[in-house]
């Protein structure tokens, strides 16, 4: 099984959890990325079984509506069931990395609304300890040096993401080599800086579960 079988197997999981808990009025939060794209592709065969799903990104978006499934506006629902979405990093209190694909804001947006996060990765994510992957940080324009400078302060080298604007119009810095021992301390502080928009550690919003694919099958934690 190569990575993106792994990513398939997690999403199918998910899948059969969400299968178990929609019902008619259901409103599915829905992530961004390539093993949410498998869950999105399967959730298209229960389409008929809940209401619609909200977006993390344009581009979750417009595969759910290729799917025929319903996207709302976010503040026009009164409750998400339950969001799905993968990681760039997971560690066993189930604090992540997010925002590869830059839609971490949105994300963590949708996460927070969710009575529920459900995590899909395959094996290869799940670290003892977050930070080896470069934590992405969404910023405003005008504050890219201000917030580079207050992210070196914290002992991170930041990179400007090369020709990548957020759906919401923003800039990604991607910072290297952070100290990420205490992930809710991190993500409160980098969240504290002016013109930072939104941070990719998910610790005040780890997920509930965790659908991780290996060699040896779906591991649900
Ligand atoms: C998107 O902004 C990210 O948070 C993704 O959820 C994360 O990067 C995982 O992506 P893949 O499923 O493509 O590995």
């Amino acid at each position: 099984m190569n990575q993106d079988d792994l990513k398939r197997s997690a999403a199918a999981a998910a899948l059969d959890y969400v299968a178990s808990i929609v019902e008619r009025d259901t409103i599915v939060g829905i992530g961004t990325g390539s093993t949410t794209n498998h869950f999105i592709d399967a959730l298209a065969r229960i389409r008929h079984r809940f209401d619609a799903a909200v977006s993390s990104s344009e581009a979750s978006a417009a595969r759910l509506k290729a799917h025929g499934i319903q996207v709302l506006d976010l503040n026009a629902v009164a409750r998400v069931r339950v969001y799905v979405d993968g990681a760039d990093e997971i560690n066993p209190a189930r604090q992540m990395i997010k925002g590869g694909g830059g839609a971490l804001t949105r994300e963590k947006i949708v996460a927070a609304s969710a009575d529920e996060f459900a995590c899909i990765v395959d094996a290869g994510k799940i670290v003892e300890r977050l930070g080896a992957f470069p934590l992405p940080v969404e910023v405003i324009p005008m504050a890219r040096g201000l917030a580079a400078r207050a992210l070196r302060d914290l002992g991170g080298q930041p990179e400007l993401r090369p020709d990548f604007i957020t759906d919401n119009g923003n800039i990604i810095l991607d910072v290297h080599g952070l100290d990420l021992g205490d992930p809710l301390a991190m993500e409160q502080r980098i969240n504290n800086i002016v013109g930072v928009v939104c941070n990719g550690i998910f610790a005040a919003q780890a997920a509930h579960r965790v659908f991780s694919a290996g060699p040896q099958g779906v591991r649900a934690w």
